[in-house]
């Protein structure tokens, strides 16, 4: 939206060599699962891939004891039941929070200069940055506003709803963002870090969103992985076929 201001975070899993941080994702699950879950959902995401390889990397046991605090369906039961490793995580508990499992590809955080989307080229689509965002852009309603207006000010959600109060004789929006139904979830030390790691707002909206991230994207790093191994294949057989291409004209040259 208008004049929201998009924090370019650096996150680990950036660039062509980018990997997630294990004990990051393993914070940004404890912030999903204490504070997220009680209203959102996962449902495409495997609890089982918690142990895997570039993933938070549970213990098996450990993703087992997990998998057990929730319930889910069982249609051959016809019942609820404890959920295993071999399920998936429930859906969203409340029917207006949209799943998360994809959120992070779902939304952009950059679209400029002017709406050309260029830096996305350079920065990434931003997805992750615009969840950090959207939960840090959390402030008192602006004076504009009816006291009575529905829903949370934030400065960095654009499709929420939007007083008439705050508008422009243009009908142009006098501040940025607009209202949202999901109360600011995050204040700061919601959760104790097992690693020890400062639970600042700022640190457990990074974690929860590189855990996003990783939800959407697991095998982003084997992704980058085959990328730059298809790079320096395609490398090297440019210099042997040159080389070769040498020796097989050089009589004739
Ligand atoms: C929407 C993340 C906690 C209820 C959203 C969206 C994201 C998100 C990314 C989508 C915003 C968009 O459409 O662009 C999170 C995270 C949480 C969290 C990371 C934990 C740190 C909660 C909690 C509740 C909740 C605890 C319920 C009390 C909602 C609702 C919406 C929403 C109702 C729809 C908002 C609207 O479209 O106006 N959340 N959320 N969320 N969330 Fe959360």
């Amino acid at each position: 939206g208008a004049g929201v201001h998009m924090e370019d975070v650096d996150f680990s899993f950036e660039g062509p060599f980018g990997k997630f941080d294990t004990l990051q994702l393993q914070r940004g699950l404890k912030v999903y699962t204490e504070i997220c879950a009680a209203c959102h959902g996962l449902q495409y995401v495997p609890l089982r891939t918690l142990h895997d390889e570039g993933g938070p990397q549970l213990p098996e046991d450990q993703v087992r004891a997990y998998a057990s605090q929730f319930e889910v369906f069982d249609e051959e039961l016809d019942d609820f039941r404890e959920a295993k490793a071999s399920d998936r995580f429930p859906m969203s508990n409340l029917e207006t929070a949209p799943d998360l499992s994809l959120m992070a590809k779902k939304r952009a955080g950059f679209h400029g200069p002017y709406g050309t989307g260029i830096n996305q080229l350079l920065k990434g689509i931003g997805g992750p940055e615009y969840i950090y965002t959207l939960l840090v852009s959390y402030h008192d309603a602006p004076d504009c506003a009816p006291e009575d207006f529905p829903g949370s000010y934030n400065s960095a959600f654009a499709s929420g709803g939007f007083p008439d109060e705050c508008k422009d004789e243009a009908g142009n929006h006098t501040v940025p963002g607009s209202w949202i139904s999901m109360a600011q979830p995050l204040w700061g030390d919601d959760v104790t870090y097992d690693d020890g790691h400062e639970a600042t707002i700022e640190a457990e909206a990074k974690d929860v969103a590189a855990f996003l991230m990783w939800t959407a994207e697991p095998k982003l790093m084997a992704r980058k992985y085959a990328g730059l191994t298809g790079v320096l294949f395609l490398t090297v057989l440019s210099v042997l076929l040159y080389l070769t291409n040498k020796r097989i004209w050089a009589p004739i040259k």
